[in-house]
């Protein structure tokens, strides 16, 4: 039987690419986890078979496995052209990074890379971010966008700061990042991108030969037991952390706003009680957070999950946005409770590939809403929710555009 043809696939009532579900994906994710827990469908691009995991323990099961891992050339030849995987080369110099690794190589990376990226250099951003968000604060008017004016700035100049881009540079640097990411058309992220390549291969250059206090410094300088970061291993570092933690944090303070807004009763509550702030960022990171499928992994072996068979070459999408709304795990999932306790929530993942930013995000996240909620206890959407317009695709969760009333 070729891919195609498998019945359960081709009888599905589901079809997760639908952009119909944008708005809301939570009653599309429940009814799937309610009749089919471990769910095939074809991608309709690449015409290859996707497993959609909607169950809390299945995600983190499979969060776990081995043998479901990112490195899809690991697979034999015939099962690669079966599954119509092909060689992507044009960025091949940026994709050595720990999100397209499995272990040793990923093992080896995290270590060495988590030696640069601490406790210590995280915390000592603080006064920055919170420097930073007062600026932006003051300037946020009646009627503005708080994507534009708040959620997007921080991270990126968060990030920029981090890896020590000079001040002079990080208008330029923000607009490089921008358009690389968020760019009109294919080629004007491309373009944008290998103009960010060729600024960022000049600052490791300048930081080999004179090394700042910064963590671009840190990952070219780093040394444990002999073993470095490779040139291409450094840019794709660089390119991670401008992926991983940019869009994804513009998004934990653009949705948790929304959910607030939403519920103006549990926002008074958080206004008037900032200790909150710990528990309500966890709440948003469960209950509309902004990763709804992490990268899809590659069943390297046949494997069984939830009675069903995963055949090898298989695409597996462990859906973070349906456990986290599992109510298996938590107590009446569809409540917005900014005190819940407890929240084992997978917002940031599972086993190996857990984020290493998530500090960052958090305290980011902290400062940003906190401030803004200081400044503004009444804030409130400008729009209707239904003229929010949510990304398309499953992969990353949130709006482009969040005019508030203030
Ligand atoms: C709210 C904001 C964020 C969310 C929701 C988030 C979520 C995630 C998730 C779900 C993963 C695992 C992906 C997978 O298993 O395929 C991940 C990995 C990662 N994240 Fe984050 N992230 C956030 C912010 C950040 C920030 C600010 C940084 C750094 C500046 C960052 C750096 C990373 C890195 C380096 C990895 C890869 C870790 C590895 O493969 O070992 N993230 N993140």
């Amino acid at each position: 039987m070729t891919i195609e043809t498998l019945p359960e696939v081709v009888n599905s009532p589901f079809d997760p690419w639908d952009e119909s579900h944008r708005s809301d994906p939570k009653p599309f994710y429940k009814a799937m986890r309610e009749s089919a827990p471990v769910y095939a469908g074809i991608g309709p691009v690449t015409r290859r078979r996707f497993w959609f995991l909607t169950r809390y323990h299945d995600v983190v099961d499979a969060l776990r496995n081995p043998e479901l891992g990112r490195e899809w050339k690991k697979l034999p030849e015939e099962v690669r052209e079966q599954h119509h995987f092909e060689e992507q080369d044009e960025f091949e110099l940026v994709n050595r990074h720990l999100l397209n690794l499995d272990p040793p190589d990923h093992t080896r990376l995290r270590r060495l890379v988590s030696h640069a990226f601490t406790s210590r250099r995280i915390a000592e951003l603080e006064p920055r971010i919170r420097d930073l968000t007062d600026r932006l604060l003051d300037d946020l008017a009646d009627g503005d966008d708080l994507i534009e004016k708040l959620a997007l700035p921080v991270p990126i100049t968060v990030i920029a700061e981090l890896l020590g881009v000079p001040i002079d540079d990080q208008a330029l640097f923000r607009d490089m990042v921008d358009r690389s990411l968020r760019g009109s058309t294919d080629e004007e992220m491309m373009a944008a991108g290998l103009e960010l390549l060729a600024y960022v291969n000049e600052a490791i250059e300048y930081r080999r030969a004179k090394p700042g206090d910064d963590l671009l410094s840190a990952l070219i300088h780093l040394e444990e037991d002999g073993d470095t970061l490779d040139h291409s291993e450094l840019l794709s570092m660089v390119q991670l952390l401008l992926i991983a933690g940019h869009e994804t944090t513009v998004n934990l303070i653009g949705n948790g706003m929304i959910e607030l807004m939403r519920h103006p009763g549990q926002q008074r509550q958080l206004a008037g009680d900032p200790e909150l702030l710990g528990s309500a960022i966890e709440e948003m990171l469960r209950f509309n957070g902004p990763v709804e499928t992490p990268f899809p992994r590659f069943a390297y072996e046949t494997i069984e999950m939830g009675g069903e068979r995963i055949p090898q070459g298989d695409v597996v999408i462990p859906v973070l946005m349906a456990a986290n709304n599992d109510p298996e795990q938590f107590d009446q999932p569809e409540r917005f409770d900014i005190r819940r306790e407890p929240n084992r929530h997978v917002a940031f993942g599972n086993g190996i590939h857990y984020c290493l930013g998530a500090p960052l995000a958090r305290l980011e996240a902290r400062i940003a809403i906190g401030s803004l909620l200081d400044r503004h206890p009444e804030i409130s959407m400008a729009v209707n929710d239904d003229e929010l317009r949510w990304n398309s695709g499953f992969f990353l969760r949130g709006v482009r555009q969040l005019p508030v009333s203030i």
